[in-house]
């Protein structure tokens, strides 16, 4: 008897990739117009925010300047807690507008500090923007000036969103259940 293929661990699509590219238009143009006339640094957590920042770059001001900050705290689909990466994480923010931007908000650890160290650098202002906001229970407090998308309690996978570092690339965000899931885990 041949074995039965696993079932896949892709769930049903939440937000279509239509979605997702008007949604980013509509926060590109309410970012330009908070910043205009202030000179803005974007500061992009790598790699889930990867599409998102590149998608909403590309309908700003030429001018504005990026940063790329490679943090993690997330093992499978739970946060491990501890944030691994920012002590490499360096520049001059010394008066400077940032907005600091991720894929999403979860227990709110990597976005509280992530803008504590930018603060820490000297920026002046630090606002956040992400494309999703999960509703649950934050471990910190995170007040995201800017929120794509509000979404359920549950794993999510596409548009630079991952499972172990799989799934980034799907155009769409889609539901994942990890007990289905054949991708290996990478470090
Ligand atoms: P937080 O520090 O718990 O707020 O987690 C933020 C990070 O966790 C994000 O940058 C993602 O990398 C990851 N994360 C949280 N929820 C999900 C999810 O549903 N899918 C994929 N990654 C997630
Ligand atoms: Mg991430």
């Amino acid at each position: 008897m041949k074995p039965k293929p696993s079932p896949s661990p892709l769930g049903k699509t939440l937000l279509p990739a239509a979605a997702i590219q008007k949604r980013v238009g509509e926060l590109a143009r309410a970012i330009t117009a908070h910043y205009r006339g202030k000179p803005l640094v974007v500061v992009a957590l790598l790699n889930g925010s990867l599409f998102f920042l590149v998608d909403l770059l590309r309908r700003m001001p030429p001018e504005t300047g990026v940063e790329c900050w490679r943090v993690s705290s997330y093992e499978g689909t739970a946060s491990q807690g501890i944030l691994r990466g920012l002590d490499q994480c360096r520049g001059d923010f010394k008066g400077r507008h940032v907005l600091l931007l991720d894929d999403i908000l979860d227990t709110g650890l990597t976005l509280h500090a992530v803008a504590a160290h930018l603060r820490k650098l000297g920026a002046e202002k630090v606002e956040i923007c992400v494309l999703l906001n999960k509703r649950r229970k934050r471990t910190v407090n995170v007040k995201p000036k800017w929120t794509g998308f509000g979404i359920g309690d549950e794993f999510v996978v596409g548009y630079g969103l991952d499972y172990n570092g799989h799934y980034r690339g799907l155009k769409s965000i889609r539901l994942f259940k990890a007990s289905g899931a054949s991708a290996p885990a990478t470090a």
